[in-house]
């Protein structure tokens, strides 16, 4: 038994940040900001507007183009790090507002990477026949633990939420999955509070903290080992692969990647230059602005990859 994706959704918050903005907030330009990152513009949450509140539209957007009601839905995974409350999680949130009651429901912390990671899980549920019709989230209000005084870090991250449904098959699905983590990087992107350690609010030289070259040197290897550590698995050639569909923090990140595989950019879903650094919703995000545009089409072979504070990372390679 496998899983495959029967359907995927997403969905952006209304307002739209653009470079010129950050022009008349920050010391920057659309210039530096547009040839060292690749974003044009980013979105952004409106005042009360919540992490759920994105990921029930991008939820109800995959249950519809997977043909599937709400209440087949009996497994929910919810990738995320910036939860409307601490407890109940997100997933029960979510449960909530598509008026479903029961099945399993929780959040999965993993920064960047949770999407992923949520998958992978959701995956072995659905593959050990203990769930039929899994709902997999990545979804974010990152923008909330910015500190907008901070050039470096407030021009990157934005706001999202993607999707996708799990059903059982016959045939992949869901070829393989690769986490890993590792602590030792924590210094280079983190956010310095919490609850029990004390919650820090994201002003006056506090938010998201990132040593932005390193975090830069170390994505490009360990997403280049990842690259090799799915092929191998599966013993593929680099050829075989029809889509990347990657994490979509820096372009200059997603073209390195891309070279690693001898993929030309044509062949990778890139949406950083709207949608920013989403977080674990850029790879679904993506993943849903590929099938629906038409570029991913039934039976294209994906590598689905990303990596995040921790430094967590993980890929996915599935068989659309
Ligand atoms: N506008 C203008 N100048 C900026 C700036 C901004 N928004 N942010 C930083 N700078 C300045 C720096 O202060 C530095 O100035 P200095 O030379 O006078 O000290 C200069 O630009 C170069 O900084 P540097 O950090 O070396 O630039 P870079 O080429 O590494 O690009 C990042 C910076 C953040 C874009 C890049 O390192 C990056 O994308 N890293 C990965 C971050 C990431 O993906 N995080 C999320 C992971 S999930």
């Amino acid at each position: 038994m496998y899983s495959r994706i029967a359907g995927t959704g997403g969905y952006l918050p209304e307002r739209v940040l653009t470079n010129a903005e950050l022009e008349k907030m920050v010391d920057t330009s659309d210039e530096w900001i547009r040839s060292r990152t690749g974003i044009i513009s980013r979105h952004i949450v409106s005042p009360g507007e919540t992490t759920v509140d994105l990921a029930e539209h991008a939820a109800r957007a995959a249950l519809q183009s997977a043909g599937v009601e709400p209440q087949e839905v009996d497994f929910i995974v919810f990738g995320t790090t910036t939860p409307d409350l601490i407890f109940p999680n997100c997933g029960v949130l979510l449960q909530q507002r598509l008026g479903i009651h029961g099945c399993p429901a929780f959040s999965v912390e993993a920064a960047c990477t949770g999407f992923i990671y949520s998958l992978s899980i959701a995956d072995k549920f659905v593959r050990l026949g203990e769930a039929k019709c899994a709902l997999v989230i990545g979804a974010e209000t990152l923008t909330r633990m910015v500190n907008w005084k901070d050039r470096q870090t407030c021009v990157l991250f934005a706001d999202g939420a993607g999707a996708v449904v799990l059903k059982p098959s016959d045939e992949p699905g869901i070829v393989s999955t690769h986490l890993h983590a590792d602590g030792r990087y924590q210094d280079l992107l983190y956010y310095p509070g919490g609850v029990s350690k004390g919650w820090v609010e994201p002003g006056d030289g506090q938010g998201v903290q990132m040593r932005g070259n390193e975090v830069f040197k170390v994505a490009v290897n360990t997403l280049g080992r990842i690259v090799d550590e799915t092929l191998e698995a599966n013993k593929l050639q680099k050829s075989q692969i029809d889509w990347l569909v990657p994490h979509q923090a820096n372009i200059r990140i997603i073209q390195a990647t891309a070279k690693k595989l001898e993929m030309p950019l044509e062949k990778v879903i890139i949406t950083v230059h709207e949608h920013g650094n989403t977080s674990a919703a850029s790879v679904p995000l993506a993943l849903d602005v590929g099938v629906r545009d038409g570029r991913i089409k039934r039976g294209d072979l994906l590598l689905l990859e990303a990596f995040g504070g921790g430094f967590t990372w993980g890929s996915a390679l599935v068989r659309y």
